[in-house]
């Protein structure tokens, strides 16, 4: 998400924290900032906007420092301002911080530190109250009053803290979100990425969690969470810059793909309450009453987006019992809906750009409609112009190619329909148990899918594929959708032509293109629809089409009908497209790949669409 870099040593400062920062760039950030020593005072310089624009704040001055701090941010907590950018400083200024993650307690920490210490924050964001809480404690050694202030915090964090008192230490400390060490000669390094690090040091120490740093530009130490010293192994990095950008993958769209654990667990963090059996979205401001009288939702969005609002239909209309319409934001603004203020739109929007949906959400709050927004992108158009919004915590997504950010959006939309179900009393508690308990195994089961087995297994039945230009995706109830948003994927980045089809639609005009060896990927996750499903695939069978199944392991009779067959774990029915997407996903990588494709940059497509 956000990039962090910090250097102590004998050079200048600023440039290697601006250069740092810029090699960072890739990932998408909306802020930029950096905090440097002067006489015995902590200077930050931050603004909404580039690190280019950072650059040009910088005086003269600035350029003399041997050590500091940088950031560039994607905003979660609060828009993209300057007052939200990092570094933050405390009260007195002595302490400033710099943080990537989610501090889950936040609220609470702010609560007390405004209550007993008559803190004044600046910024919206969760991270300020880092640099409070540890001037809080502050008791002249910086690395122990960090321990104890982090023993305080929830959530997830990469964490560098600069002290006024001593210039050239930072102290870090990590908790599920990476942070590196570069060790120099007379100088050291810290960052979130390898990419900050590669001109100047590959000589690296990667920080576990839970564990805290000291470094200095003659030291670097590790401790635990007790304080007792950790002993590291230094790693040589043999990738070069543009491999390290993509995580030592050869595509950003397969390290997003692969990203998808820990995206879908981001999002679920905090939502879901596991000992009440519950989903928790008290963060959306429509009261109870109002959702409950809700008559009639509307979902619009367009792409991988809109296939994601399919999904999401079927969910909140079995979970929820409230009648769902699905349209392409195109579509439904130019036809005539009858909207009215008793119902409710769901638009869906990874970057909250997308011009055509962007319209669907203006012409439905013009009809009176409440709008709630799920988008990736905090400060976006989308979530600016909505009432409520959702967000995915996806991270940024830079191939074109929606993965990562349409798994968390179907999250969002089971979590929507969970809640909805609940207010409304039209799911059993042992069915929201059920639902929940479904929902925090799905991070386990999406790496289960995503092993080296897994993805060899694709790629080995990718090359049969990559030698036709037409692909059929059957697939039945929420199979059907998986089953589209397959298509898509293929289609937009090996250029192979690829229908979706109703299983059960084959034998109404499709079945007359099945021929000999044709690739038929066929979708058979729902136990209620599943013979039904495999007589279909029985009929492409007798004409020679080569399916290839996705189905669950506790199916095990599928393979003897089929050519190939990609096992899912075991899941309830519901929630079988966050896992049966992945195999499609990774069929239209490695095809792509296969074909020599621009994977990450398909031509005649853009990532973010804001004309109609
Ligand atoms: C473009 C992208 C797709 C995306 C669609 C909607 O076509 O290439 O990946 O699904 O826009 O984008 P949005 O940002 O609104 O989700």
């Amino acid at each position: 998400m956000c990039g962090i870099v910090g250097y102590t040593g004998t050079r200048v400062a600023g440039p290697v924290l601006i250069e740092g920062l810029k090699k960072l760039e890739y990932r998408g950030y909306d802020s930029a900032g950096l905090a440097f020593h002067e006489n015995g005072q902590l200077i930050i310089t931050k603004a909404a906007g580039s690190v280019a624009d950072l650059e040009k704040l910088l005086d003269d001055k600035h350029k003399t420092f041997k050590a500091g701090v940088g950031h560039t941010r994607w905003a979660t907590h609060g828009p993209p301002t300057d007052l939200n950018a990092h570094p933050h400083s405390s009260a007195s200024g002595e302490i400033v911080v710099v943080h990537n993650g989610i501090i889950e307690n936040h609220r609470a920490l702010r609560k007390r530190l405004s209550e007993e210490a008559g803190i004044e924050f600046r910024s919206e964001t969760d991270s300020e109250v880092l640099a409070h809480l540890i001037e809080y404690y502050f008791d002249g050694d910086l690395l122990t009053t960090v321990r104890r202030a982090m023993s305080e915090v929830e959530g997830s964090y990469a964490l560098v803290v600069a002290g006024s008192k001593q210039p050239d230490l930072l102290v870090c400390a990590r908790q599920a979100s990476p942070l590196i060490i570069g060790i120099g000669e007379g100088e050291n390094f810290v960052a979130s990425d390898i990419p900050a690090l590669l001109t100047h040091t590959r000589k690296t120490c990667i920080m576990d969690d839970g564990e805290f740093a000291s470094i200095t530009p003659e030291k670097v130490e590790l401790f635990d969470k007790e304080g007792l010293p950790v002993e590291k192994e230094i790693f040589e990095i043999t990738w070069d810059q543009e491999a390290a950008e993509k995580g030592g993958y050869d595509h950003f769209m397969l390290k997003e793909i692969m990203e998808q654990p820990d995206a879908v667990r981001e999002t679920l963090r905090q939502r879901v309450d596991l000992e009440a059996g519950k989903v928790d979205l008290t963060e959306l401001e429509f009261s109870a009453q109002e959702l409950s009288k809700t008559e009639r939702i509307f979902i619009i969005a367009c792409g991988t987006a809109y296939h994601a609002g399919l999904i999401g239909k079927m969910a909140i209309e079995s979970i929820a019992g409230i009648p769902v319409e699905v349209d392409v934001a195109s579509e439904f603004r130019y036809r005539d809906p009858l909207l009215n203020p008793n119902q409710l739109a769901i638009v869906i929007s990874q970057s909250g750009e997308t011009a055509d949906t962007l319209a669907g959400l203006r012409m439905a709050r013009s009809k009176g409609l409440k709008v709630l927004a799920i988008t990736n992108v905090v400060g976006s158009s989308v979530s600016r112009e909505a009432d409520q919004v959702l967000y995915t915590w996806a991270g940024p997504e830079i191939a074109v190619a929606s993965t990562k950010a349409y798994v968390t959006q179907l999250i969002a939309l089971y979590l929507v329909a969970t809640y909805l179900g609940q207010i409304r009393g039209t799911v059993e508690p042992r069915q929201s148990l059920e639902l929940v308990e479904g929902l925090l195994a799905l991070p386990g089961q999406l790496k289960q899918v995503l092993s080296e087995e897994s993805r060899t297994l694709i790629k080995n039945y990718c090359e049969h594929l990559v030698n036709w230009d037409n692909a059929f995706f059957i697939g039945r109830n929420l199979d059907y959708p998986v089953a589209m948003e397959g298509a898509l994927k293929l289609k937009e980045i090996s250029y192979i032509h690829a229908e979706a089809c109703a299983a059960g639609e084959l034998k109404h005009g499709p079945l007359a293109l099945i021929e000999k060896g044709l690739p038929v990927v066929a979708l058979a996750t729902q136990e209620a629809v599943l013979d039904k499903t495999m007589s279909n695939v029985q009929v492409v069978n007798a004409r020679g089409g080569a399916v290839f199944a996705i189905t669950r392991e506790d199916f095990d009779d599928v393979s003897r009908q089929v050519e190939a067959v990609f096992y899912l774990p075991a899941i309830i029915d519901i929630l079988t497209p966050v896992l049966s997407v992945v195999p499609t996903q990774l069929i239209a990588y490695y095809t792509a790949v296969a074909r020599g494709c621009s994977v990450d940059k398909p031509r005649n497509l853009a990532k973010s669409v804001t004309v109609e």
